[in-house]
């Protein structure tokens, strides 16, 4: 069976762009391969967080992967720092891995300029971690969202230049997967863009029906088209993409239909977002706050899929030592 990897930094609850981007993939996913879902705590290290930050982040995302229905007896679900493993490949990785390609990588050089006090090794190198990542259990497939593109390229360079390097035909190149022929990119509603926590639009799973309205009545929109059939302008389109994620195709085909009319009604379109978006997450919610009160089956979760990922990993970290000339 091949094997899938993805994962995703805990910097604070998962949003609906983290969901229909990636968590969607994963819960289809793991019934067709043989999944490592992980929760990426070394990598949120760039950007010091406290201790408890962690700790309550790294919880939160764990009750969320398995609110969502990722299931622990079909995926292995795992904590990053819980497989040392991963950093002994990524140390080797690091010796491949070359200052000028590392610097020309977009998201380092969007930090550069976003936090100019804290360009850390960690931000400079997060490519070659993620490759070892997802190399660690020798994965072809890994399912992320469209802004992970580069990453990836990245990921298959590292792999390529290993087997090149020692003469060997050992680390697959891992494929980005997307549900959908186009990869999905969720908007945010306040105008133009992606929906994302550092874009500080974020619709979150767990928010509740009150807070999911007020941010849904806050979306951008204008005074509406004069010309029939109109083209949307980015604001109306993001509404439209929501209600296209969200919604039935009844509910989007009627308020298109109405757009195109020049008879659309923002408010009343909002409210039923609004709605449809609770209706979507009010389950969710409930299994989260359920999971999160119950440590003991969070700590048995973690405990089992450390123990299968670093099984996996020590296999490939042996192999590795012994290509590179290491004592296995
Ligand atoms: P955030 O934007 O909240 O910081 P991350 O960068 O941690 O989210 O992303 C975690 C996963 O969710 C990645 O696979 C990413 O591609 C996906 N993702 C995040 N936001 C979106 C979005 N708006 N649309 C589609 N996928 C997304
Ligand atoms: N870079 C990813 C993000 O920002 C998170 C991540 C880290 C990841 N390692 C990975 C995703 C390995 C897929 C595979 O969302």
């Amino acid at each position: 069976m091949e094997t899938v990897v993805s994962g995703i930094r805990p910097t604070g609850n998962l949003h609906l762009g983290n969901y229909f981007g990636a968590v969607k993939s994963f819960l289809q996913m793991q019934h067709e391969y043989n999944c490592f879902f992980f929760i990426a705590d070394w990598h949120s290290l760039t950007t010091h967080p406290h201790p408890d930050n962690i700790r309550k982040s790294v919880k939160t995302i764990l009750a969320e992967y398995l609110a969502c229905g990722i299931d622990p007896d079909k995926a292995t679900i795992y904590i990053q720092s819980d497989v040392r493993e991963v950093a002994e490949l990524y140390l080797y990785l690091n010796m491949n891995a070359y200052l000028g390609e590392l610097e020309r990588v977009t998201s380092f050089k969007d930090k550069v300029r976003s936090q100019p006090n804290n360009v850390n090794a960690g931000l400079l190198t997060y490519p070659s971690l993620m490759a070892a990542d997802i190399i660690i259990h020798k994965a072809v497939k890994v399912p992320v969202g469209k802004d992970q593109e580069q990453n990836m390229e990245m990921a298959r360079k590292f792999a390529r230049r290993f087997n090149n390097i020692y003469g060997v035909d050992y680390f697959p190149e891992p494929a980005s997967f997307h549900l959908s022929e186009k990869a999905v990119k969720v908007p945010g509603l306040d105008g133009s863009g992606k929906m994302g926590k550092s874009e500080g639009n974020a619709i979150y799973l767990i928010d509740d029906e009150k807070t999911i309205k007020s941010k849904v009545m806050k979306a951008v929109t204008d005074s509406g088209p004069t010309e029939p059939n109109s083209e949307k302008p980015e604001p109306i389109a993001n509404l439209f993409m929501m209600m296209d994620i969200v919604s039935t195709p009844d509910t989007y085909n009627f308020f298109n239909e109405k757009y195109n009319a020049c008879e659309i009604r923002y408010g009343d379109m909002k409210k039923q977002l609004a709605e449809d978006i609770n209706l979507f997450c009010k389950p969710i919610r409930e299994r989260i706050n359920d999971i999160l009160a119950d440590d003991t089956f969070l700590e048995r979760i973690a405990r089992e899929g450390a123990e299968k990922s670093a099984e996996s990993a020590a296999k490939t970290l042996r192999e590795v030592r012994e290509i590179i000339g290491f004592r296995p």
